[in-house]
């Protein structure tokens, strides 16, 4: 195959294997051990001769149904994973067929915008004024590192400095404040953003991480009326609990610091009158992250940034070039808004799986994943063996094999190898954390698909194999 102009006739066989194989896979991911046992290794070697398009596929698929951990799929409950809407999937298939280039209006006046709409539908479910500025990314940690992108070029103008053009030099360090929720992308954006990785200053007031408000308020007095970000967690990955966001907001905007909120998954509680509370405050914050690949559920990868501040969100990440352009109007160039330019048509998933099930199909999933995830609570509650170690404000659920007479240091290392076991059996998926000092276990629910049946499997299993570990027959039911 010298050439890839002289594949061009497989190009529709290409489709149709892809559809059909497509059917096969999902028909069967209710079902799949999640991970499955592995074997076809993919060709290692850049072949001098390609085998053309159809040959390729083929050995793709071949691999892929070995070696692909059906994380797509209801029963994977491992960090906070989404699965892919039908309409998602149609979307990001076309979001591939059409190939457009979402970096301004005249690269794609479509994907451009229907971003613009997507972002704006978003910020309608989210509770986020409309008129703040908006950007698709690749995912909460792109988005953590847009929102403090400006917070950080705000935080030099405030020293009459623009950063982004002259650097850091001669600054003091940038104070940053968050709970102990705060999570690991946005450490890794503040070291990627020169402010550092150390600089956060972790106010807790128990070993939960749960944030010291008042520690707070003196730390920001401190600053004497100096700038400083604050990070607050919406949705904390082992517990699914939420810093005080209004208490914050007030406590910011009191002491002109910066708010970011890191809502990667938290922020979807406001699609639900349920859980809407533990937004409260969002609309006072300054920038906001958010992922689309959780519970959205559309295709890795996709995420959403808010910034309060259009000119500072746009000053970070401007980047004029003769052959790029001018947009004459006022419309958004979001490849001027995050960190990629030339950037896939995102908005094609997020218009299509929000137009397909609306506001109320949203509120519906995640309704039901309050309920699984209640559901599963009370299941670990009277389960003798198993200990919960958090409250269940959302969609996560945090708890420990125990059974009675084991010794407290012994648990860690029960409940890591039970971890491991679990991954191994593949019927459920989750790994272990540390949680409050104790190696725990913390299933997200957050996929479409997810049912009762899912879900009940969580506890049975643990329980089955945490007493095979311990010799111990293994519970009834
Ligand atoms: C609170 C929070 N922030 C950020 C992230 C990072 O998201 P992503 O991996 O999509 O970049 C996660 C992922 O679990 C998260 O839970």
């Amino acid at each position: 195959m010298p050439d890839p102009i002289s594949d061009r006739g497989e190009l529709n066989e290409v489709l149709r294997l892809v559809q059909r194989e497509a059917e096969a896979y999902l028909d069967g991911i209710d079902t799949a051990p999640v991970r499955p046992p592995g074997g076809l290794e993919p060709e290692a070697a850049l072949p001098s001769d390609g085998v053309g398009s159809l040959q390729a596929i083929s050995e793709l698929i071949a691999a892929s149904v070995d070696g692909a951990t059906r994380s797509t799929g209801p029963r994977y409950f491992h960090y906070v994973t989404g699965g892919v809407t039908p309409a998602a999937l149609g979307a990001d298939w076309l979001a591939s067929t059409l190939d457009q280039h979402a970096y301004n209006w005249v690269g794609s006046p479509f994907a451009s915008r229907l971003e613009q709409i997507s972002l704006g539908w978003l910020k309608d479910l989210f509770g986020i004024p409309a008129a703040w500025s908006a950007v698709l990314t690749t995912g909460a940690t792109a988005s953590n590192f847009v929102g403090l992108a400006a917070a950080r070029r705000w935080w030099g103008l405030k020293h009459e400095v623009d950063i982004d053009s002259e650097g850091f030099a001669g600054l003091p360090p940038l104070p940053v404040f968050a709970s102990g929720y705060l999570h690991a992308s946005a450490v890794k954006a503040l070291g990627m953003l020169g402010i550092g990785r150390r600089q956060p200053r972790i106010l807790t007031r128990d070993a939960a991480g749960r944030l010291d408000v008042a520690a707070l308020a003196a730390a920001l007095d401190g600053l004497g009326g100096k700038p400083a970000i604050v990070i607050a967690t919406a949705g904390d990955v082992n517990t699914g609990d939420f810093d005080p966001l209004a208490e914050v907001a007030e406590l910011a905007g009191a002491h002109g610091a910066w708010m970011h909120v890191d809502g990667a998954f938290g922020l979807f509680a406001a699609t639900s009158p349920q859980t809407r509370h533990l937004v409260r405050g969002i609309e006072a914050a300054d920038s906001v992250a958010v992922d689309g690949h959780k519970w959205l559920n559309v295709p890795y990868e996709s995420g959403f940034a808010f910034v309060r501040d259009p000119v500072v969100h746009a000053g970070a990440f401007s980047a004029p070039a003769a052959y790029l352009g001018t947009e004459a109007t006022a419309r958004p160039v979001f490849g001027n808004l995050s960190p990629e330019m030339s950037r896939r048509a995102r908005a094609l998933p997020v218009w299509a799986t929000l137009r397909a099930y609306g506001r109320e199909g949203y509120r519906a999933m995640v309704e039901r994943h309050l309920r699984l995830a209640q559901r599963v609570a009370r299941q670990v509650d009277e389960s003798p063996d198993l200990e919960r170690l958090a409250d269940v404000p959302l969609n996560v659920v945090c708890f420990r094999f125990h059974p009675p007479g084991v010794a407290e240091n012994e648990l860690h290392n029960l409940n890591r190898t039970l971890g491991e076991l679990i991954l191994e059996d593949g019927r459920v998926y989750f790994g272990t954390t540390d949680y409050a000092g104790k190696v725990a276990f913390r299933p997200a629910i957050v996929n479409w698909r997810t049912g009762e049946d899912d879900v009940d499997l969580i506890v049975r299993v643990v329980r089955e194999l945490g007493a095979r570990l311990v010799g111990s027959t293994a519970p009834a039911g």
